[in-house]
């Protein structure tokens, strides 16, 4: 593994460990334990920058019937100001009809990606539907969206690492940085 600091520079601080990271996503597998019909659950991790939060997440279920899907979205930003539809990129695999399904996002932001996300999905007739982000900046939200898992509510930084990037660099630092 690389060193902790690895990731630092004049430019960038640690905002969380990888450790610190990987004991928060043991708790939020077992706060979804607690709420959820694990038998029946499938993670929908979205493309690309939660892919190492989805990953980690569904490692703590250790269950085989837990199924982990993805999906990548085009974000048009504000929803209702773009005549464009979203377009999806790279759906899911396998129909979520009568699952449990739960979201997992890498950072909610404005709030618009979710917002959209959660339309698609809900078209889909799943059993239910959770939001489990990673990070939230609740400063900076322009929609409602509900959240029903939250890793961490962070200031209005910007964020790299654990699979989050500026223009696809910097998502493969082990930590969590922010930009200073
Ligand atoms: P929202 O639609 O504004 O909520 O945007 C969410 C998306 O913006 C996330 O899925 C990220 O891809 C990206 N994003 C927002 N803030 C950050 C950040 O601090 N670092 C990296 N990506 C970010
Ligand atoms: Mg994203």
């Amino acid at each position: 593994m690389p060193e902790p600091t690895d990731s630092i520079d004049d430019k960038r601080e640690i905002l969380f460990t990888y450790d610190q990271i990987q004991e928060r996503v043991t708790e939020l597998a077992d706060e979804i334990k607690e709420d959820v019909d694990v038998n029946n659950l499938v993670l929908v991790g979205v493309l690309n920058g939660a892919t190492f939060f989805a990953t980690d997440l569904a490692k703590r279920f250790n269950n085989p019937n837990v199924k982990v899907d993805f999906i990548s979205i085009s974000s048009y930003g504000k929803k209702k100001e773009s005549s464009k539809k979203p377009e999806i990129h790279c759906d899911l695999k396998n129909s979520i009809a009568e699952k449990d399904v739960v979201i997992v996002e890498d950072i909610i932001d404005t709030g618009y990606s979710m917002e959209i996300l959660l339309d698609i999905l809900q078209a889909r007739r799943p059993k239910s539907l959770k939001v489990c982000t990673l990070l939230s900046k609740p400063e900076r939200r322009e929609v409602d969206v509900p959240i029903d898992y939250i890793g961490f509510t962070i200031n209005n930084y910007w964020v790299e690492g654990y699979g989050l990037d500026s223009e696809e660099e910097s998502r493969c630092f082990t930590n969590i940085v922010r930009r200073i």
